[in-house]
């Protein structure tokens, strides 16, 4: 249940963020104005990796291939949904918060698009670094 959930957002993170990414250097080239729609896409792509998050971390402590794979770390497989997988998506949920935070701050439209141009796409690189996709896919 909880894995199909992971399993099922991970598609819809992941598409959204690709298409935020894209959108974020689109907007930089262009000098064009970050408009309300700009806003709603990178706010779309913040909630649904925080809730990616929450629901990760449940898996983390539910799954087989979490917590309780931690004492077989010489099985690659194991290492990556039990630590490197959980460690460095967090990592990249932190880099996309921080984007998100920054843009904010920003007072024109080509900082904003930088701001989010480039902490989405660390955090897209980090996620698809690590992500186990022979269990994925299958
Ligand atoms: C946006 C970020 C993330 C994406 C795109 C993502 C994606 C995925 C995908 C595609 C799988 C394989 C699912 C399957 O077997 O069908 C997976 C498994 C897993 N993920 Fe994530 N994940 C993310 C964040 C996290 C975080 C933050 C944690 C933990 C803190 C986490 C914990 C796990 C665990 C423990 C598994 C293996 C458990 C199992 O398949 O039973 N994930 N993830
Ligand atoms: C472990 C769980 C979570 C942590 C540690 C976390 C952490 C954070 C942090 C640090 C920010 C601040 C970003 C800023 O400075 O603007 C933030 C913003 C936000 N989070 Fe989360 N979050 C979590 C779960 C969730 C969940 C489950 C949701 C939605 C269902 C969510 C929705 C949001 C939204 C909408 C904002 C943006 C606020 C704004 O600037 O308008 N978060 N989160």
């Amino acid at each position: 249940m909880i894995q199909s959930i992971h399993s099922t957002l991970a598609y819809a993170v992941l598409a959204v963020l690709v298409i935020a990414v894209i959108n974020a250097f689109l907007g930089l080239s262009s000098k064009r104005n970050f408009t309300k729609n700009d806003r709603s896409l990178s706010l779309v792509v913040l909630i649904l990796s925080h809730i990616q998050l929450v629901v990760g971390l449940v898996l983390w402590v539910t799954s087989p291939l979490g917590k309780d794979a931690l004492s077989q770390m010489s099985n690659a497989a194991l290492r990556l949904t039990a630590v490197e997988h959980p460690l460095i998506n967090i990592i990249a949920i932190v880099l996309i918060t921080i984007g998100w935070s920054k843009h904010k701050k920003e007072e024109s439209s080509n900082g904003k698009f930088k701001k989010i141009g480039i902490f989405y796409a660390l955090g897209l690189l980090l996620f698809l670094s690590r992500i186990p996709w022979s269990n994925w896919m299958a």
